[in-house]
């Protein structure tokens, strides 16, 4: 695909933000022909260090909320200043997606790239810690590095080289999520599909010179990648 709106964030001081796969990239697919209103307010959930949130804000005309565990939120707020925007369209959080301090019913929407997986695969995760902070009718956009098909049983060699199968255990199949994510009554499925992106997005990461992507470097260049995908899931509250 095109990345239209992707492009002029190709540059190092967005790209040495991006914690895995470009998550910008991954962003715009996600987000094509979405439901989602400008002014809505919506929780970019694990955002990181913010690169993703500012996309929201400035591509799409959103109020944005970033919210994300690992991430320091003075770090976050000095990027958003850097970039122009103000408390009045994005505000860091430091927040446990499994423990999320809003009020019910707050966000008109949330979107999350490449870090569901983290906090996501419980079936109960999604009415008991999320459902609940999105408006009847919002709208929930995921994008998670998953598997083409769940080989946790036989774990192919090339994906070892990189990553342990703890942590392999973060990634799965479309079959896997639709599964987990059937399983809430406040919500239904929209869509569940492979991304296009992927070898574009690995491309972008694996330039970058930190010792995460260092490291990933080892699987993908065997040719671990023939194994991986993304996957999309758009849920709708009832
Ligand atoms: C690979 S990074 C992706 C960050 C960002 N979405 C991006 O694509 O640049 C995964 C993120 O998931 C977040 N995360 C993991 N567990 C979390 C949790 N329980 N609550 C909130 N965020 C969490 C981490 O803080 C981390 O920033």
């Amino acid at each position: 695909m095109k990345y239209i709106k992707s492009e002029k964030y190709n540059i190092q001081k967005f790209m040495s933000k991006i914690m895995g796969p470009n998550p910008i990239k991954l962003e715009e697919e996600l987000l094509l022909d979405n439901k989602i209103k400008p002014n809505s307010v919506v929780c970019d959930l694990g955002s990181g260090q913010g690169l993703t949130s500012i996309f929201l804000v400035k591509e799409y005309g959103f109020k944005v909320y970033a919210s994300d565990l690992w991430s320091e939120p003075e770090e976050n707020r000095k990027f958003f200043e850097e970039n122009n925007l103000t408390d009045e369209q994005i505000i860091p959080i430091k927040a446990d997606a499994l423990d999320l301090p809003f009020e019910r019913n707050f966000f008109d929407a949330v979107v999350s790239v490449d870090s569901y997986n983290y906090f996501g695969r419980d079936k109960s995760y999604l009415d008991e810690k999320l459902m609940p902070f999105v408006k009847k009718g919002g709208y929930v956009y995921i994008a998670v590095p998953g598997m083409r098909h769940d080989c946790h049983d036989n774990l192919p060699k090339e994906l070892l080289l990189s990553w342990t199968p703890e942590q392999l255990e973060y990634m799965h199949d479309i079959d896997y999520w639709r599964k987990i994510v059937s399983e809430s009554e406040m919500s239904e499925i929209v869509e569940i599909k492979e991304m296009e992106s992927n070898e574009e997005v690995w491309k972008d990461w694996l330039e970058q010179d930190n010792e995460y992507a260092i490291s990933d470097r080892k699987s993908m260049e065997a040719g671990g990648g023939r194994y991986l995908n993304f996957i999309k899931i758009v849920l709708r509250k009832k």
